[in-house]
């Protein structure tokens, strides 16, 4: 075991976990976070998508020991205290969510991708690698745009 310090959703946050345990299983199971889903654990589905200093990336890839010092931030710390992220609010807006066990994932990528590219086409959304199996892609899509609006 070795102890790791970072940021978490704005906390600093200190955990002890070996250096190469994914970091969706220290959030998981060490600190209670969970809405980074698992849903593959090899960077595929893209349901554990969380920030890592802003950027969008898996944390089921992802050793603890390369977040040291960083900012992780998962859904849990995407709003602004009570106040939504636009992308949730749109989310609402649209009713997207069917079972939601991809949602946070599809939220925090929606995020990334917004800070990124304010104004991203179809194609750009399209280019999103997340996995829905309730095919809630058009929903997604629209909540967006709206958000980018
Ligand atoms: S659980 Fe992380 S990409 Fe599938
Ligand atoms: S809402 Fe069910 S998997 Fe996406």
């Amino acid at each position: 075991m070795t102890s790791f310090t970072f940021t978490l959703n704005g906390t600093t946050t200190t955990v002890d976990a070996p250096p190469d345990e994914p970091l969706l299983w220290v959030l998981r199971d060490r600190l209670g976070v969970t809405g980074p889903k698992y849903g593959c654990g090899v960077g595929v589905c893209r349901a554990c998508t969380s920030h890592l200093d802003g950027a969008a990336f898996n944390p089921c890839i992802t050793p603890v020991g390369d977040c040291a010092g960083r900012a992780v931030t998962t859904i849990e710390g995407l709003a602004d205290g009570a106040a939504l992220h636009p992308v949730q609010q749109a989310w609402i807006d649209e009713d997207v969510a069917q079972c939601g066990f991809c949602q946070p994932g599809q939220i925090m990528a929606a995020a990334a991708l917004l800070a990124a590219n304010p104004h991203p086409s179809d194609a750009d959304i399209d280019a999103l690698e997340n996995v829905c199996r309730c095919g809630t892609y058009f929903r997604i899509r629209r909540a967006i745009h709206r958000a980018a609006g």
